[in-house]
Formats: C-alpha cells, structure tokens, sequence
C-alpha cells in the first residue's frame, strides 16, 4: 500500500514537566491537520530527546480516539534540551544539528512543541536556528508570559481546592492547623487561586514575602474568636522575609540581586516551604500542626472541562496559523482570544502574579492573611 504524501507534514512533541489536557492539546492540532485535509502529523516521543532520536508514532485518527479525557501525555515527555542533551558517557552534549537534520529529513514543514517555560526557551533557540515553530503554552504553574492563562492551571487548581476543601473537615475534628503545600515553582497562581476556592485562612506565595510573626498571630486571633483550626495553603516556592534578605545577603558582591533557589536552599536546612512554616507555627502557637503535600497530585488524572476546552481552543488555532505560514509564535489567550504571540516575548520571561492582581484584593478583602 502506498501512503499519500499530503501538502504539508508537521511535527509534535510535548516537553517538561506533564499536566492535565496535553492530550487534549495533541487532539486539537493533529484533528484540526486532518479536517484541513492538507496536512499530515508525526509526533516525537519523550520530548526533546525523541526529535534529536527521530523516534516518532504517525498521528492518524485512529490515535487521536478517546485522547480528550485522558491525562498525562501520549506521547511522553522529558526535560531534556537539544543543546544540553543528557548522553551515556557523557555529561550532556549539544545536539541541537542532529535535531535540525531530522527535522530536515522528514521534510517537515513546522514543530509543534507543547511545553512551559523551559520550552519556549528551546523553542526559541530552535527558531533561531531556522526551523519553523509553533508553541502552546502548558503548565499546571500558570507562569509562562504571554498568555492569560495555560492549560493544565484550572484542573491542577480544583484538585487543589479539592484538598483544601478536604483538610477543613479533618481539621476541624482535631482542632489542628493544616499547612497543605501546594505547586507552582517559583509563583503563587496556584496556591492563591486554590487557597481563595478553598477558603485558606492563610495564603503565602513566592510574590509577597512572608513574616512568620504575622502568620503566627492570625491563627492566635482565629483562636481567641474560637475558631478551632485554621487552614494555611503555601506555595511551595514561598519565602519568609528574612530568608529573602538572608540570601541577598549571601550573595556578597552580587547583593541585591534576586536570590536564585540555590540561594534559598543554603539559608533553610529543610527544603519544603511546608514543613517550615508547619514547624515554626507549632513551635510558636503550641497548637497542634500537620502538614500536606499535595506534590504530583496535582498534575494527574483527567483536565476539567474547561482545561479541555482550552487545549482544544488553542491546539486547532495552531493549525490554523501552520495554514497561514504564521511561525515563530506562542499561541497565547488574550480575552476571548487565541492570538499568536512572538516567541522572543515570551521565552525566559516569567509570569509571576503580579502585587496589584485582582485575586491577591480580593483574598485581603475576605480577611485571608499574606503574611505581609
Ligand atoms: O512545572 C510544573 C511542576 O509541577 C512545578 O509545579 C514543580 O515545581 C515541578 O514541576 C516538579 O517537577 P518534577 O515533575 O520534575 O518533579
């Protein structure tokens, strides 16, 4: 049987860490390919890795069945770079040629990369090199710039608001505080959307700061009004003040610049944000404290309907911009848009939730404490 060689074939492969709706996403684009009747779609397997590997599976309709649901990613992922490509023997080794000859080879006419922010970086450096590329912006952290929002946040958001929801039952019986340790890298999206769903008394992330005293002093008030346990939602990537001023510090001549993760890890002994807050909470209140990590919880299982709806909102209107010959660009939500957005506006630039956000006046207007 001969296979026909349609118009136009494109490449697609998922990259970093996984979230909910990436298959959703993969549907989007390779259905939107096959309902233009031009365009055919390959996808590389684990990443980065599977184009540098040309290890590829044929994205037909038979493959594109029962994906809308699903979670995690078909194709597999990884966060391996062509530039820094981990190899046995070897350190890492820089492959981006041999992924330029693949791409070339297969005589593609655009990569399709679905990732966060280390993605786009790749993507870009790929771009640079020549190939045309389109992204989607996907991450359970909501951090990548130029969009309004990634899929992956909104499913990752109820399955923390869930866990809230959860502890305030069991907290309640024991009369304990609750810190649940919630995802997000270095920004607070998911800890601030899920602690505001799930009421969380105290809600600290990476953007504001915290001072253990004024923490320790809301839950003390919930106490003296007779509230029996108080819920605290930390971001994992969320700092005490002094731990802040601590590593500017310890910079030396680099003082005052923004300390990296490094930087934190060698003031604090203990490396969750939950477990320090939990601890010194306990030791100051005497009231009894647990700690949640919510961890790769929050990553798995099936995309909310709306996480669905965007990856396929966003997957078909990357092919529609393969059809225009638009590369070079992050498709991106702007309002009730799907607009392309260049890639050199988005990669290397991080979308923290910024201090005059909506979501941060409306946590201060129902009382819940930042720790500022
Ligand atoms: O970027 C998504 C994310 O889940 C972050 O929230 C978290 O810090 C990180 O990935 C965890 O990475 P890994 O899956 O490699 O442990």
């Amino acid at each position: 049987m001969t296979v026909k060689r349609l118009p136009k074939c494109i490449g697609l492969l998922t990259s970093g860490g996984d979230c909910q709706a990436l298959n959703a996403a993969i549907r989007g684009v390779a259905k939107a390919a096959i309902t233009s009747g031009d365009i055919q779609v390959i996808g590389f397997l684990d990443g980065f890795r599977g184009l540098v590997e040309d290890r590829t599976i044929f994205l037909d309709s038979d493959r594109l069945s029962n994906l809308l649901t699903l979670g995690g990613t078909i194709l597999g992922t990884s966060r391996d770079k062509p530039h820094k490509m981990p190899v046995p023997g070897a350190d890492t080794l820089d492959m981006t040629e041999v992924a330029l000859s693949h791409y070339e080879e297969r005589h593609l006419d655009c990569l399709v990369c679905l990732g966060g922010g280390g993605t786009q970086k790749n993507a870009l450096r790929l771009k640079k090199k020549g190939l045309d590329i389109i992204t989607l912006p996907k991450t359970i952290d909501n951090d990548v710039s130029g969009t309004e929002v990634s899929f992956g946040f909104d499913t990752a958001m109820a399955i923390a608001t869930e866990a809230i929801d959860r502890l305030h039952t069991t907290a309640d019986s024991h009369n304990r505080i609750m810190v649940v340790e919630i995802m997000g890298h270095n920004t607070g999206w998911l800890a601030l959307g899920s602690g505001i769903s799930g009421g969380a008394d105290v809600i600290l992330i990476p953007e504001i700061p915290y001072n253990i005293d004024t923490v320790v002093e809301a839950v003390v008030e919930r106490s003296r009004k007779g509230r029996k346990f108080s819920i605290v939602a930390v971001a994992e990537g969320a700092q005490s003040h002094q731990a802040v001023v601590s590593a500017e510090e310890g910079k030396g001549p680099g003082k005052g610049k923004k300390p990296t993760p490094k930087d934190f890890a060698a003031v604090h002994a203990t490396p969750s944000a939950g477990v320090r807050v939990a601890e010194a909470l306990q030791r100051a209140t005497g009231i009894d404290t647990r700690v949640t990590a919510l961890g790769h919880i929050q990553r798995g299982g099936s995309p909310t309907p709306r996480d669905r709806l965007l990856a396929t909102r966003l997957g078909t209107r990357a092919t529609e911009l393969i059809l225009e010959n638009t590369f070079g660009v992050m498709v991106g939500v702007k309002g009730e848009e799907c607009v392309p957005v260049p890639l050199e506006d988005v990669a290397g630039k991080l979308r923290l939730v910024p201090l005059d956000h909506p979501w941060i006046a409306t946590a201060r207007l129902v009382g819940t404490c930042l720790g500022e």
